[in-house]
């Protein structure tokens, strides 16, 4: 048990130095952008059904939760609201001193649920919608309208902007596929970390890392550096970095 929190440890210490490497995200005017997932060993994050699937170990739910407590927002896509229905705080016992990070749905034509445990208002939640919303949610939530993109989805750079202005200097985006699609294609993406775990889901439509339209030809090759590889618990986590 003792290894398990020194190792989760490790990877929180180094992410921290790049999440606060706050020198970069104020010269890019914008926050400095974490993306984490968990797939199985052939790529897929969920269920065929796309119904959520446990591939964290125990371990790796501890780095998670580290990882969240260490940044200053999370974010999701309101599929993996519906799907998943996910908390996004941080459990105390795995950290020393609780932060909660402000929760985050991109979430054009406000579809969360007011049941929704994202906005359970245990945290800060801001609902991201691309219209009027007069849907009304319970204390410590915002509904914040911002301008779409050519996709009528959220435009990242606005919404990156708005949330660099009120303070926000590292974003942890926590999935699912379209969203963190989006933010790598648009090279928003700053380190990447995939837990692999060992096992294989198959299906020729179910969620992957990274999902929306793809690349068009060899020229779009979303580039990656490898800066991290270490086994953790049953898996393995590899921390990348993009090539801007
Ligand atoms: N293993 C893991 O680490 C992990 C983590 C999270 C989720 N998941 C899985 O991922 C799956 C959900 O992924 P998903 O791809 O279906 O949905 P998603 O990425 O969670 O949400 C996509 C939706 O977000 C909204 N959106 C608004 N602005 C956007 C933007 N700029 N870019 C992208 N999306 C934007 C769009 O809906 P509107 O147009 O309605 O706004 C879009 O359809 C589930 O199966 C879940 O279990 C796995």
């Amino acid at each position: 048990m003792r290894d398990h929190c020194a190792k989760a440890k490790k990877f929180v210490q180094k992410t921290r130095k790049t999440a606060l490497f706050t020198q970069k995200s104020e010269r890019m005017k914008r926050p400095h952008v974490i993306v984490n997932c968990a797939m199985s060993a052939d790529g897929k994050i969920a269920l065929p059904t796309r119904k959520q699937l446990k591939i964290s170990c125990e371990e790796d739910m501890e780095r998670v939760y580290k990882l969240r407590n260490e940044c200053d927002a999370v974010l999701v896509g309101v599929d993996t609201v519906l799907s998943d229905d996910p908390k996004l705080t941080v459990k105390e016992k795995y950290v020393k001193k609780l932060h909660q990070p402000i929760r985050i749905v991109l979430d054009t034509h406000c579809k969360t649920p007011k049941n929704a445990l994202v906005v359970n208002g245990t945290a800060k939640t801001m609902i991201i919608t691309g219209k009027k919303c007069n849907k009304k949610f319970g204390d410590n939530v915002e509904v914040i309208q911002c301008e779409t993109d050519k996709n009528g989805f959220i435009n990242l750079n606005k919404l990156l902007e708005l949330l660099y202005k009120r303070g926000t200097k590292t974003l942890m985006v926590e999935g699912g596929s379209t969203v963190v699609w989006s933010f790598l294609k648009q090279k928003l993406v700053d380190d990447l970390y995939v837990y692999v775990g060992p096992m294989i889901v198959g299906g020729k439509k179910t969620p992957t890392l990274a999902d929306g339209d793809g690349i068009k030809g060899i020229d779009d090759l979303i580039s990656l550096k490898i800066i991290d590889v270490n086994r953790l618990g049953s898996g393995m986590v590899i921390h990348y970095r993009m090539i801007q």
